[in-house]
Formats: structure tokens, sequence, C-alpha cells
């Protein structure tokens, strides 16, 4: 048992939370949560940046007063974190009275120790960034991080000596391979650094922020460098000064998780300059993050000059809400996955709505929420419901765990690695089904060996309940509930292979994740029983005629998924007479709805039972005012009609190459 304390950045109040804020949060927030399964002292701590001249500024223009202002801001922010599921142990707003003495202390300690000095400053500073520039650093004239017209800022303050770390930063980081990262962003500090550093001018003429303390000369009307302030939060939360008990055991904090925009000058430079010259030591990891772009374009508020494209978390949530039918937490959920899975974390990637509903349907509905669908009503029909006999010791699922545990626990991070390490474990499940035949060794009256099979699949989804609970809390404690897990214990010692108890009853199916049907829009209310629909073109068209037929290669033809199912139900279109209604299990949690236009040919009686193939990933479409959700394969010389069937009986949702 160690301790683990992780940081956020603490967010400017002039923005409220969006998709780009609630990642390094999410991501502080699974570690965190990881951490605690492992039985760490674990502390989480995010908060808000609140002393920025620009938040006063917009204030004002809001005709706000500041501390209203503020406060409103940071209740936002708490309260989107609280709705994202995200247990942070410490909020720290940089206009408490414990961050001001923090702030102050740090200076007094500084000036004393003679790395803080007074003079003259000249410079160019871009208010947005609240950054100073050298003239070879600008960009055409502008801000090189916003673009952005800077301003000459001439007025005496007080200094910091950053000049005099340039060697001992280049000495820390090559004594310590894997202290910043990733690796490539390292490579930039370390250019960075070399270019030499100058003192900075760490004070402002301002009534907002942080006073320079009095026993300082000439610090009237004088306010702490917003970075400089902010910077100091991560102490400020560990108890730094009055708490020198719980700070000596939470500091230095363990990761602090950046954007790389606030990595190398901040991160990697400002702040571990700041705390040799205060005698403290460094934190142990220092993570960059990439940048969430929409369109291709960066979600920024500055840049954009206040009508950029910013995505609040919690709306997205609730369109998926509404697009799946799946409950607030669940959707939640899925983008907190979304997050993590989507992009490496030093990476940057195109953030669409398109690309979390494919992840939502794929990853969650298909590989996760079928599993567990299919195993509990298995379980039901073949086990009376109950749990059987513990079964040998599956290695797939310690092998995940073995993973989660060194990609989430170790000092390098990878969230990535750890989901898919619990996917490799899925995929196994849903293949170990096709491959045992469950149905066949019960036709065959083998119940040991259908006890067997069931109790592996239920442990090991218990399993992989147990290692994506960092991630995704509610769909681990729905899991842990369908399969009889009555009283979870989010532990890593849990993972004990066996602890899923024989005799246990286990709970009705119901869909975890229901199917989106159209991206975009609500369009099917989901009701438990009668599953919501699947969509066809109709496949009695005769196809035109393509002057040449173009040549497609095997990667084109993979994009097509096919899949056998069985027609459930099948009934007249209620609107078209050429049209049928088809409902049809596809293995999944939810029977699709099909429509197809076969009703020239085919009777609805004659068709129910039928095994048929089905186009999957078609996008659904509204055939008539119906949804249909896939097409089902048919023969057709332009007259007669065919519907394709396997020859023999395959597993629903086995696939068709
Ligand atoms: N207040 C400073 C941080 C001080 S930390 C001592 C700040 N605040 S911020 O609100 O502008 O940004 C906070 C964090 O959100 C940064 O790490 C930034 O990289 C991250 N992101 C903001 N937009 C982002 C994306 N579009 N994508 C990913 N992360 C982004 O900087």
């Amino acid at each position: 048992m160690g301790k683990y304390f992780v940081t956020t950045p603490i967010y400017y109040v002039n923005d409220v939370p969006h998709i780009g804020t609630a990642y390094p949060t999410v991501a502080a927030d699974v570690v965190a949560r990881f951490h605690r399964m492992m039985g760490d002292l674990v502390r989480m701590s995010t908060g808000t940046d609140e002393n920025a001249t620009k938040v006063a500024r917009v204030a004002l223009q809001r005709g706000e007063q500041p501390k209203a202002f503020v406060d409103g801001m940071a209740a936002a922010f708490q309260d989107t974190w609280r709705r994202m599921n995200i247990q942070y142990d410490d909020f720290v707003r940089t206009t408490e009275p414990r961050q001001h003495a923090a702030v102050q202390r740090f200076i007094e300690t500084l000036y004393a120790r003679g790395d803080v000095y007074y003079a003259e400053y000249e410079g160019w500073y871009c208010i947005p960034c609240e950054t100073h520039y050298l003239e070879g650093q600008l960009t055409e004239g502008n801000c090189p991080e916003c673009g952005r017209g800077v301003e000459w800022m001439k007025e005496p303050g007080y200094f910091f000596r950053l000049s005099q770390y340039t060697e001992p930063l280049l000495d820390y980081i090559a004594a310590h391979p894997d202290w910043l990262q990733p690796e490539y962003r390292k490579n930039e500090v370390v250019a960075f650094l070399k270019g030499g550093l100058r003192d900075v001018n760490i004070t402002r003429k301002s009534d907002w922020g942080i006073p320079v303390p009095a026993a300082l000369p000439n610090s009237a009307g004088l306010v702490i460098y917003v970075w400089y302030d902010a910077l100091i939060n991560y102490i400020t939360s560990a108890g730094y000064p009055d708490a020198p008990t719980e700070f000596a055991q939470w500091w230095p904090a363990d990761a602090h998780l950046v954007g790389k925009d606030i990595f190398t000058r901040f991160h990697a430079t400002l702040w571990p300059a700041m705390l040799m010259a205060a005698g403290l030591p460094l934190p142990e990891t220092v993570v960059a993050h990439g940048y969430w772009t929409i369109g291709g374009e960066k979600i920024s508020k500055s840049k954009h000059g206040g009508k950029g494209f910013r995505i609040n978390p919690l709306d997205l949530a609730q369109e998926l809400t509404d697009a799946a039918g799946c409950t607030f937490d669940i959707a939640v959920d899925a983008l907190r996955y979304f997050l993590l899975r989507e992009m490496p974390f030093g990476a940057d990637g195109d953030f669409s709505l398109e690309a979390v509903y494919r992840r939502y349907n794929n990853d969650l509905g298909n590989d996760l929420g079928n599993l567990v669908n299919r195993t509990v009503t298995m379980i039901d029909r073949y086990c009376g419901g109950v749990i059987p006999a513990v079964a040998e010791v599956l290695p797939e699922a310690g092998h995940a765990a073995k993973l989660v545990e060194a990609h989430l626990g170790g000092r390098v991070v990878n969230y990535m690695e750890a989901l898919k390490a619990v996917w490799e474990l899925l995929s196994y499940l849903n293949r170990y089904i096709e491959e045992s035949a469950p149905w066949k060794l019960q036709k065959a009256g083998d119940t040991d060996a259908v006890a067997r099979v069931m109790y592996t699949l239920a442990e090991g989804l218990r399993h992989a309940a147990v290692l994506l609970y960092p991630v995704m809390p509610t769909a681990a404690a729905r899991i842990a509930a369908q399969i009889g897990w009555a009283h979870p214990t989010w532990t890593w010692s849990s993972l004990a292979w066996g602890g899923l108890r024989p005799g246990t009853q286990i709970a009705a199916a119901g869909p975890i994740f229901p199917r989106i049907l159209e991206t975009g829009a609500p369009t099917v209310e989901p009701t438990p029983e009668i599953p919501a629909p699947a969509p066809a073109p109709a496949p009695t068209e005769a196809p035109a005629p393509a002057p040449e037929i173009a040549q497609i290669t095997i990667d084109d033809f993979a994009k097509v998924q096919l899949k056998v199912g069985t027609i459930l139900t099948a009934e007249k279109h209620p609107k078209a007479d050429k049209l049928l209604k088809l409902q049809v299990d596809l293995g999944e949690e939810t029977p699709r709805q099909i429509i197809a236009g076969i009703a020239a040919v085919y009777t609805p009686e004659a068709l129910v039972g039928r095994q048929i193939i089905v186009v999957a990933n078609l996008q659904p479409a509204k055939l008539r005012g119906e949804i249909s959700q896939g097409m089902l394969l048919a023969a057709s010389d332009g007259e007669g009609i065919a519907v394709l069937s396997p020859d023999k009986a395959v597993p629903n949702g086995s696939k068709v190459r």
C-alpha cells in the first residue's frame, strides 16, 4: 500500500467546462480510482484558476462583480465534475484564503533566499494567454500560442531568477528519464531549455489577484502573476505551508496531468524551477496530453474570440442518452470511455459525435453489452438462473488484469492500452461462446460442460467489470448486478478467480447500452421487451447496371459486416405493400428491426424462425416511416427473389466472410 497524489490543471473560469477540460479530469479520476482499488491512499486534486486578469475583465463585461462571477463558475465546474462521476478529493480555488496564504509564504521564502528580487520590467505580453514573450518568440509580431496581438508592458515589479535554473533542470531531466512524459515532449523541453531561460516578472499592477506580501518593499498595488499563483495550487492542496504532517504525507505529487500547451514553459520549466528555489521536491511525473479538435479546429475560447466550438460534456452525455435511450450515467461512462480509448493520451485527435456513437454501438453495445446479455440469458435458460460450480481458472482474465495494472499503475500511464487489454478479454469471451457452442452442449445433455462454460463467462465478465470500473463505474456496477454479484467490492484483490459464488441467483437480463438507431436523433423509444429496430434498403430493386464494375480490395469488403440472424417475428409494413417488418436476433442485446422489400414473394409466416444473412453495419434508415437497422441479403434476377440462408444452423451473430 502506498500513496498516490494526482492533479489536474486548475481551469480558468472565463470559460465553461468543455470536452478539452473534461479530458484531463476524467484521466485523473481514472488513475485515482485505480489506485484506490489497489488499496493506496489516494488524493486527486482539481480546481479553478480565478485570479487571471481576463477573469476580472469577463466578469465586468457581464456586469458582475468578479467574486460573484468566480463563485458561480467554480460551482459550475464542481457540478459538471460531480455529474461526470469524478471523485476528486480536493478542489482548490485560487481565491481561497489557503491559496493566498500559500502563495504569500512561497514568495516570502524565495525573497528571503534571493530568488525573487525587485526590478523594472519591459516586454511583450499576451493577455489572453497571460504569458510574456521575447521579441524573437513572437510569430509575425503576434502571440505564438493564440496568434492574437501582444501588448508592450513596462512596469516595475518582482522577478523570479528563472535564469539560474537552466542547468539544474537539464541535469534533473537527464537523471530522471521518465519524469517528463511522453518522451517526445521531453525532447521539446530539453530543446527549449537549451535556448536558455530569462528571469520572469511575477507581479502585475492590479486589484484582482493575490497581493504581494506587505512585508516586501514597494508591494502596494501589486498582485502575483496568475501563472506563478496557479502553479502553487498543487502544494496548497497538499497542505503547504501550515499543515506540515499532511504536506509530508502527500508531497511530492505522483503525477501532474496537463495539456501540451501548458507543459513546456509552465509545468516542465517554471514550476520545477520554483520548487527547486523553495527547496521542495519535484513531482514524480509530469505528463502532457494532446489536444481534442473539432473538425480540425482547436477548441478554445481565446482563439475563437469567445465564439469557438466548445462542447459541454453534460450536453454531450444528454445527447447520447436521448439517442440511445440509455441512462445518463451510462452515457457519462461511454464518454469517459471514448475520451481515453479513442486517441493515445499524448496525441491529438478530432472529436465528433459520430465517433462517440460508433464506439458506443460497437465497443460498448456489441462487444460488451451483448456479451453480458447473452451470458445472463443463457445462465437463465440453461442453469435456472443460478451461478454453477466454479470452473477452472481462465488465464486470459489474469492476463488482462496484469496488463491493466501495468498500464494504469506504472509510472508511465497508458489508458488506451489498458482498455485494449480489457477488450482482448471481451473478444476472447465472445469467441469462447461461439467455439464452445453451449446450445449444442445443452442439446447433447452435457450439463457439466454447460455449467463450465457458463461459470467461465460469468466470472470472466466479473473480472472485466472490475477492470473497467475505473473508467466506467456505472456500467461495471450494472454488469455486477446482472451476473448476480450483489455486493461488489471494487478492489484489485477481488480479482481472485472464483469470486462469483456458485448458487448465486443472477438478475434479469436488460440492455445496458441500448443500440443507437439513428445518429444524432433519438428516433425510437426503447422498451425493454419489445426491442426497437433495424433497417434495410429494399433488396427487390434490380441493381442499376454499372457500366464498369469497379474492383474492390479485401479491405473494402472487410468494411461490410455480414452476420447471421434468426427472424423472430415478421409482419406486413403498415404503410407499404411490398415491405415486411422483421425482428431479427443477431446475437445482440436487443433484436434489430429490418424492413425488407420481399412481401411480394414471402408471407410473414414463411419467414419466422428462419436464419438469414444481414448487413449489420449499414447506417439505419427510415423506410416509409419505419426504422430499418440492417439489410437482409437476397438473390434476385430482377423478377424472383430468394432470401439467403446458411445451409445449416449456426449461432446468431456468426460472422459471414
Ligand atoms: N489555468 C491554466 C492552468 C493552470 S494549472 C496550474 C489553464 N487553464 S485552461 O482552462 O485554459 O486549460 C486547462 C487545461 O485544459 C489545460 O491542460 C489544457 O491543455 C486543457 N485543454 C483545454 N482545451 C483542450 C482541448 N481542446 N483538448 C485537450 N485539452 C485541452 O491553462
